[in-house]
């Protein structure tokens, strides 16, 4: 997820990218960069790190620019923040700049045959294969840039908005979109693009939303935009009525809103590029051969928070899948207890941030006693993936509330990808029950879509808990974590007591805390392959509710059996027993959300935390 922004028009085309950019930053700052025409010629400025190191660069170095400029706020998947990675890429005669967001799948295989034809890369990006992509076209089609464009998507898998210029056309600003987002802004006399509203909104306040695969060419004066094919579409032109600061969170009041809408495109973006054509997994940073996976004998899942409470789902998965032991702890015990590591304990490492000192300092620890350390981060290039031996990026984009929402769910497919990736070097599965899961993941995004589309009568509900002081949350298997995640959500938006039980231990004690309309959110495992636990779980649904809880039940729709028992039913999709976390953990974040906005608290910043904890 990065920010994009073009510019073609009278005023100086420079600031008005980079002034685009800052209001983009949100959503990647790990690099940026810029390309504009000066007297002709292109001339590039990117920087690693935040837009500031790009803005002392430009006073460093100044430049005047003619009509048109193109502006990239990075958010790293392929390739390391550096200034080399960062955008625009060039083609090797520095005649054609271009930027990117998503990813192109297909991009190694393009690579392998544009350096046979002798074409020389600077950059570990899968971008670069655009530039040079273009170069080549640009000669067969006559030096049209829009023509160039579409004949070079065509070729492109994956997910992507490129944007380019060529310094030949010294008026023309082209971009192409699949699956990533591009909005062009029309002003009078002046045109823009950009990955939303908000890089323009100071400017104009009309746009254009482009469609699935299109192409548009941007002049100061028109804008006409096609399909792949040269073909005239039709588009969705509105009016923005946001103002600047609203436009940044893309019309919600918090980030937090806006993160949990993002997670069928968080997920379908983390599951991209993960199958070869022969319908093996790749997972490409993950840097472990798998002859040193096939030796792994246990593995430890350490973490903290969140990411603990997908590091617990994961064990589930793991060890269904593959039959190696495995353990999950919290990041911050981990290393004071003498743990039992060796050259055959593969430690799993999961942080959103990359940068947790608990989960940093239990990374080291277990690469001194010669543990083998893969990390699942979603900050390319932070400390623990740096000093892990290998890495699964999540492709979340950032994540600018205070609680985990989008990277939660992104880190269960990570982790499941890892459980299916172990099960297929180790021969545990047959390819094509590999397959089978791989397919249900894909189907994930669709259904939590589906969730995202059904939680308003969640967010009634939420309101009307304003005042209960506590809410108690039960789950079984997969369940459980998802119960816990639950109620740490509630405890850190809300600032609510909230607490977590496995459903089978509330005989062993909780279950006196059970009193007269206590709120208590019960996660309902599916029926499918796991019968016996979904029978349990109703005859804990109806010990509590005989004692006088009110039951918020989560459970598959069509599930009719606990309809008697539930006060109030939240129904999610029918999915197979593992994957259910993906969907059962939304209405959770939505239903925290919700009570702690009821209460007034601020859900991006609430109080006494913050989004990377970097002290023991
Ligand atoms: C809760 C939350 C935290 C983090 C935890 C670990 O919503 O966000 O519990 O999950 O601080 O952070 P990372 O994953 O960055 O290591």
């Amino acid at each position: 997820m990065c920010g994009i922004v073009g510019y073609v028009g009278p005023q100086p085309a420079l600031e008005v990218v980079v002034d685009g950019l800052a209001r983009l930053e949100y959503r990647g700052y790990d690099s940026a960069g810029i390309a504009v025409l000066t007297d002709g010629r292109l001339a590039t400025e990117k920087r690693a790190g935040k837009l500031a190191n790009l803005r002392a660069a430009l006073e460093h170095n100044p430049r005047t620019a003619d009509g048109i400029g193109i502006g990239h706020t990075r958010w790293a998947t392929h390739g390391a923040p550096t200034d080399t990675n960062a955008h625009p890429h060039v083609d090797n005669d520095n005649r054609v700049a271009v930027i990117h967001n998503g990813i192109i799948e297909n991009f190694a295989s393009l690579r392998l045959e544009l350096e046979e034809r002798g074409c020389k890369f600077t950059s570990e990006t899968d971008t670069e294969v655009a530039a040079h992509l273009l170069a080549e076209e640009l000669k067969q089609q006559d030096g049209d840039l829009a023509a160039a464009m579409r004949s070079v998507c065509r070729r492109l898998e994956g997910a992507f908005t490129l944007v380019a210029m060529f310094a030949n056309d010294p008026e023309l600003v082209v971009a192409a979109r699949r699956n990533s987002p591009l909005v062009v802004g029309r002003g009078q006399g002046e045109n823009f693009l950009a990955s939303d509203v908000a890089a323009f909104i100071a400017h104009t306040r009309d746009a254009i939303e482009l469609g699935q695969d299109q192409v548009v060419e941007l002049r100061a004066d028109s804008v006409t935009i096609t399909d792949y094919d040269g073909r005239p579409v039709k588009v969705r032109e509105y009016h923005v009525d946001w103002d600047a600061s609203a436009a940044e969170k893309g019309g919600y009041e918090y980030f937090m809103l806006k993160e949990i809408v993002e997670q069928p495109q968080a997920v379908a973006d983390t599951l991209l590029g993960r199958v070869a054509v022969d319908g093996t997994l790749t997972l490409d940073e993950m840097r472990l051969a798998p002859s040193e996976l096939r030796d792994i004998e246990k593995i430890v899942i350490i973490a903290c928070g969140t990411s603990y409470h997908a590091g617990l789902i994961a064990k589930y998965a793991i060890e269904h899948w593959c039959r190696v032991p495995c353990e999950v702890e919290v990041a911050s015990e981990f290393r004071y207890r003498d743990p039992i590591l060796n050259r055959q304990t593969l430690v799993i490492a999961i942080s959103q941030s990359g940068e947790s000192m608990d989960t940093l300092m239990a990374v080291r620890y277990a690469r001194e006693q010669r543990a083998r350390v893969l990390a699942i981060c979603n900050v390319n290039g932070s400390t623990i993936p740096r000093e892990s031996d290998g890495v699964l990026y999540t492709h979340a984009g950032p994540e600018v509330g205070v609680a985990a929402t989008k990277t939660f769910l992104t880190q269960l497919v990570a982790c499941y990808l890892v459980g299916l990736y172990l099960a297929q070097v180790r021969t545990v599965k047959f390819g094509d029950e590999i397959n089978a899961v791989i397919e249900q993941l894909a189907n994930m995004p669709e259904q939590v879509k589906k969730v995202l589309s059904t939680v308003d009568p969640v967010r009634e509900l939420a309101r009307s808990l304003g005042e209960a002081d506590t809410v108690l949350f039960l789950g079984r298997h997969v369940g459980y974590p998802v119960a816990l995640e639950g109620a740490l959500k509630l405890k850190e938006l809300a600032y609510m007591h909230a607490e977590a039980f496995a459903a089978g231990e509330l005989k062993h004690g909780p279950i006196a805390l059970i009193e007269n309309g206590l709120p208590v959110v019960v996660v309902v495992p599916s029926r499918e392959g796991r019968g016996v636990l979904h029978d349990k779980i109703v005859s804990n649904i109806q010990e509590i509710r005989a004692r006088g809880a009110r039951t918020i039940v989560i459970a598959e729709e069509g599930d009719e059996t606990v309809r008697p028992f539930a006060d109030e039913l939240i129904e999610i999709p029918a999915v197979p027993t593992l994957l259910q976390p993906i969907v059962s953990t939304v209405p959770l974040q939505v239903f925290a959300c919700e009570l702690a906005l009821a209460k007034g608290n601020d859900v991006d910043q609430p109080r006494n935390l913050a989004k990377s904890v970097t002290v023991e």
